[in-house]
């Protein structure tokens, strides 16, 4: 595995560097946040945290929720309600939701505050361990939620020396640890996902296919939005390249001989669904990584 995304490359050092990161700031923090992206929450996880981060409550952000499509995010939010975890939509660029996660969190840790507080030491802060993949809006939330007492807290002795405190309100801390979390890039459909939001660089791919496998997915769940954007009437036997070709036509993308030039085409799809242009979009199914 060496997928270049943002210029950070997974490989199996960095890979074991993070997971000693994690490992030696857990005992030092009471939960850990881990920061999703609500157009694809399975495809952002880290296929690892679950076993990394052993109990500790976890809370799960849907981020960048005002680029997801609602209902969609309704029903992510109970699947992981189902499986116990808290969860919280989120829009870390606006601020959107994040009002919410102090509650969140101390609903989460509740009878942990409970015995703080019945051993006499509810002063104690409340410290959290923000984690995600690159690109997913870690530094964004941080930056909102310290606010302007993004003031750095001392590092806890033993801990890595790299790791970041930031106190926020109500005697809660975020560690901001160091180490890059990776996605599970070994399912061809995640390292996809990841790259039709533009989180994998797109010399990795060849943005003519890449752009084929997103009209897959667009024809089959959001037809509506490719027949608003590029009047479009009739997918009904088209291929998803015919598609390409047809998108092109419509916007007037012609080389010599009259034919479609699809690569300039599948640029501008890529980057009118990136930039949010066909409306807001989930790609990540309840119940299709299962099994
Ligand atoms: P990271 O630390 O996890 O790597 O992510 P970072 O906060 O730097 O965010 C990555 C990009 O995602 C930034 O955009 C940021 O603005 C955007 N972002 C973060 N949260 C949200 C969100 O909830 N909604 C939306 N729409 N965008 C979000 P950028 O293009 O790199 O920079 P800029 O647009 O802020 O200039």
């Amino acid at each position: 595995m060496n997928v270049n995304s943002n210029n950070i490359n997974w490989f199996p050092g960095h890979m074991a560097k993070t997971r000693r990161i994690i490992k030696e700031s857990l005992p030092t923090v009471d939960a850990v946040t881990e920061i999703l992206d609500a157009r694809m929450p399975i495809s952002s996880q880290n296929p690892e945290l679950g076993e990394l981060i052993g109990g500790k409550p976890l809370i799960v952000l849907l981020n960048k929720s005002d680029m997801a499509d609602e209902n969609a995010t309704r029903q992510w939010i109970d699947y992981f309600k189902k499986k116990a975890v808290a969860v919280l939509a989120v829009d870390c660029k606006s601020g959107n939701g994040l009002n919410k996660f102090i509650p969140t969190l101390k609903e989460a840790l509740k009878d942990k505050i409970a015995s703080n507080e019945a051993r006499g030491m509810g002063g104690k802060p409340i410290r959290i361990m923000v984690v995600g993949i690159p690109n997913i809006g870690k530094s964004s939330f941080i930056n909102r939620m310290a606010g302007k007492n993004r003031a750095k807290v001392a590092d806890k002795a033993g801990v890595t020396r790299r790791n970041q405190w930031f106190a926020i309100a109500n005697g809660i801390e975020l560690l901001d640890t160091p180490g890059v979390l990776w996605p599970k890039f070994d399912n061809p459909t995640v390292g996809d996902r990841l790259a039709f939001i533009g989180s994998v660089k797109d010399e990795v791919f060849d943005n003519e296919a890449l752009a084929v496998r997103l009209l897959e997915v667009l024809v089959r769940d959001y037809p509506d939005r490719l027949v608003h954007r590029y009047k479009i009437d009739n997918f009904d036997n088209l291929q998803p390249y015919e598609v390409l070709e047809l998108i092109g036509r419509k916007r007037g993308m012609i080389i010599k001989g009259g034919e479609v030039d699809t690569l300039r085409a599948a640029v501008m799809l890529l980057d009118e669904y990136r930039g949010g242009k066909l409306g807001k979009i989930t790609l990540d199914k309840i119940g299709e990584f299962d099994g």
